[in-house]
């Protein structure tokens, strides 16, 4: 656990310390102070072209091939001949040894000779077809796969070391696709078909799924899956990724160990939900800490932790339970501390109160990218509410609940970095004002197209400077000082 900085035992503050209200405005300067300037090193190089991928032999592809019908022809056979009501209770080992003897009796039949290889090859699908998701399955038990991504039956795309990839994996056809997607809906009482085209689910080992169906999804199904990592990346894991510094952790830590209200920025798959969750590992363990999301993916290492997910409406269209809903009621539930997984909707107004009214160190994330950005998607979604509520009013609703905003970025190399903390400081005239602390500073490419770059503080001192040290967090002045320019 990440502890550099963390205060002796023992040192707690007066029971009010350090509440914004109680500080003494701090002087920060007008405006941050630029980082060194950094002129991107040209490149010179353009982006290095794939080497030309090695031409598939035709014989090859024709094997392939025939392997794909003689698996369709075997999977419909055991369907016939397994007893799928039994299979419930049939042991892994009975049912392996009977699904072998059903193909050895069809390839038999067929007269086809596969190598061993093949042959356990072979067995492993189509145990995955009948148990489990097909083709979906051995991508599922990849560890080294973040997301999984179909478009229709003859495109599966993988991400992989934050590269995305096409699989060679493929369906059959459409049916075969559209009866995986139907066994995973219909395990979570879901339905999915022209009238119910689209749907959220969760698979048994935690990762969240979304599938869209034809005619809306236009060239076949398209699914969506997010691996659920049951080691989620820690604060120590994640410095020695470089998605951010020891510095900025230690900082993070004072912030959150504070109480700041934090906010988690950053666009579709940057490691909001990652960041958010790392993040709430310094929260004190005494805390009792409500977590609500859509999909649950969280995983908090606290004890006192009640974790509420959303439910849209069933086919009947009743039954919907709104992250909105779940926020109120968590409410009257005596919490410390509230964590919504991502605000994107009218649950905007009800978080923002939660921070403004003494659940501090409450953390959400956004989808906006960058702070100001952030910022102006609060804004938005407060009005889309339907709060009429002057422009000014919401901007200081906004600027006295968010303490932080922390943006998360996957940069084109496929690394996720944190590149950018900024604190939001109060308002200025109509405008909220905000101070970059740290940010991610480019300066260039390498010759295989990696990002260059280091992170730097920005020079300017910590709004809350003053609330860390009430609290017994004194951050080194050497955190806040810029890298020198090389
Ligand atoms: N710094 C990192 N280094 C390597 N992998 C990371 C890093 N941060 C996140 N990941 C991985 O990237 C994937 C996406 O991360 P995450 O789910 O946190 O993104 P997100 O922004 O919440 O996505 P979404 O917008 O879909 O909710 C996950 O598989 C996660 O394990
Ligand atoms: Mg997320």
């Amino acid at each position: 656990m990440f502890s550099r900085y963390k205060k002796p035992q023992g040192t707690k503050p007066a029971a009010d310390a350090g509440k914004p209200a109680d500080l003494k405005p701090v002087k920060t300067g007008a405006a941050p102070t630029a980082a060194p300037a950094a002129t991107p090193a040209k490149n010179l190089m353009k982006p290095q072209r794939a080497a030309a991928q090695p031409v598939v032999m035709d014989k090859e592809k024709k094997r392939k091939e025939r392997l794909a019908e003689i698996k369709l022809e075997l999977h419909s056979r055991l369907l016939d001949n397994l007893n799928l009501s039994a299979l419930e209770n049939a042991t892994e080992s009975d049912l392996r040894a009977e699904i072998n003897e059903i193909a050895t009796e069809a390839l038999n039949e067929m007269s086809i000779v596969l190598n061993r290889e093949e042959r356990s090859h072979l067995n492993q699908e189509l145990y995955d077809e009948v148990t489990g998701l097909g083709p979906l399955e051995p991508l599922l038990k990849d560890e080294g796969i973040n997301d999984i991504l179909v478009n229709g039956p003859q495109q599966i795309f993988v991400e992989r070391d934050g590269k995305l990839m096409q699989s060679d994996i493929t369906f059959k056809d459409e049916r075969h696709l559209l009866r995986i997607i139907d066994k995973i809906v219909s395990a979570v009482g879901r339905r999915v078909d022209e009238s119910n085209p689209y749907v959220d689910a969760r698979l048994a080992d935690g990762s969240r799924f979304n599938a869209m169906v034809p005619p809306v999804a236009v060239d076949g199904s398209l699914v969506s899956i997010r691996k659920f990592k049951k080691e989620k990346l820690s604060i120590d894991k994640l410095v020695d990724f470089g998605a951010f510094t020891e510095e900025m952790a230690a900082y993070l830590q004072a912030a959150v160990s504070t109480r700041l209200n934090v906010i988690v920025s950053g666009g579709t798959g940057s490691g909001k939900t990652t960041t958010l969750n790392a993040l709430s590992s310094f929260i004190d363990d005494a805390e009792r800490i409500l977590t609500i999301e859509d999909t649950a993916e969280l995983q908090l290492q606290q004890t006192h932790v009640g974790r509420m997910e959303s439910r849209p409406a069933n086919v009947e269209g009743k039954g919907a339970v709104s992250q909105r809903d779940c926020l109120k009621n968590a409410l009257r539930m005596r919490p410390d501390r509230i964590i919504v997984g991502e605000t994107r909707g009218e649950e905007v107004i009800d978080m923002l109160q939660a921070m403004n009214t003494g659940h501090d160190g409450s953390m959400t994330t956004i989808h906006a990218n960058s702070a100001r950005d952030a910022v102006s998607r609060l804004e938005n979604m407060v009005a889309m509410a339907g709060i009429e509520m002057p422009i000014k009013a919401i901007r200081s609703q906004i600027a006295s609940a968010v303490n932080l905003i922390v943006q998360a970025n996957r940069l084109q190399d496929g690394s996720r970095r944190m590149v950018s903390i900024t604190e939001v400081t109060g308002m200025e005239g109509d405008v909220i004002s905000m101070q970059e602390v740290f940010r991610f500073q480019r300066v260039g490419l390498t010759p295989d197209n990696k990002i260059l770059g280091h992170f730097t503080a920005t020079g300017v001192r910590s709004h809350y400077s003053e609330r860390f040290r009430l609290w017994g967090y004194d951050l080194p002045s050497s955190i806040f000082e810029p890298m020198a320019a090389e």
